[in-house]
């Protein structure tokens, strides 16, 4: 089972449309990420859907599939709030649930499958897939101690200046084991600098409950990008053609 997460207005966009039906190589760059989960061979897909929930169901019905279910966050209270709007899906499933954002058109079904193989073979109660990146400047950053066991991810807009300097960030690449991400989600706050429920704080009150977490860092270069403003949008448009996508 895979969340995809699509509920955001995107503000930082400056456009009417939803974050996620802004276009990359001329297609709905939700399209790409529904590809990747298809192809790395998941089943059942949970899109959760919010700011202009009908546009976005009404671009995915294109697809002729009946295999997505659609789980509304009528308010968008943050990315940890958007996978408790999915309980009643999660509920009674025992394996793995896979959680990835809808404004990252490059997500490689090579490293979904791969991190797949990593939790079929460990089973932890999440695991992370990560990237170094030379400019991690808004983003998730994974914090490990001097073993480089993984402790937690911190956002960005919370870290301190020396937490900033770590460049292993978080893409929202999540594989989630089913019961304990419903654990997490049960136990999360929103006192943050955003006041929003975060996903990323699941792994940390995961580890601390003493359950087994791992961030790998099997991610590709062009995973690093997603789209938040219309910078990243060109970018990753550019990126696309240039790996041959259109
Ligand atoms: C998030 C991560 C951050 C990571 C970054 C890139 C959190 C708290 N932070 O930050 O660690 O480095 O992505 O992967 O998760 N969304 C909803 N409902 C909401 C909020 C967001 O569905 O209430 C969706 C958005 O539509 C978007 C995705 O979740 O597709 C990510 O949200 P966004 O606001 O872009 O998070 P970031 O600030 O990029
Ligand atoms: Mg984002």
């Amino acid at each position: 089972m895979v969340v995809i997460l699509a509920a955001g207005k995107g503000t930082r966009m400056n456009s009417d449309l939803p974050k996620v039906l802004c276009s990359v190589v001329d297609r709905p760059m939700i399209h790409f990420v529904v590809d990747a989960a298809e192809k790395a061979g998941i089943g059942k897909k949970i899109v959760v859907v919010g700011y202009e929930a009908e546009k976005v169901q009404a671009e995915l019905d294109t697809r002729g599939q009946s295999d997505i279910v659609y789980a509304l966050q009528s308010e968008q209270l943050g990315t940890g709030h958007a996978v408790q709007i999915c309980r009643e899906h999660l509920q009674g499933h025992q394996g793995l649930t896979m959680v990835i954002a809808g404004d990252s058109p490059l997500v490689q079904a090579e490293s979904l499958k791969s991190l797949i193989d990593h939790f079929d073979k460990t089973r932890p109660a999440l695991l992370l897939g990560t990237l170094t990146k030379d400019d991690p400047e808004g983003l998730g950053r994974i914090l490990r101690n001097e073993e480089g066991q993984f402790i937690g991810i911190v956002e960005h807009k919370d870290a301190t200046e020396a937490e900033r300097q770590t460049k292993e960030v978080n893409m929202s690449t999540y594989l989630f084991s089913t019961p304990d991400l419903l654990w997490a989600l049960d136990n999360l706050s929103n006192d943050n600098a955003q006041g929003e429920y975060y996903l990323t704080d699941c792994a940390r009150l995961l580890r601390e409950s003493g359950r087994p977490v791992e961030a790998l860092p099997v991610l590709k270069d062009c995973e690093s990008l997603s789209i938040n403003n219309p910078d990243e949008l060109k970018l990753v448009d550019q990126t696309m053609r240039a790996m041959g996508y259109a």
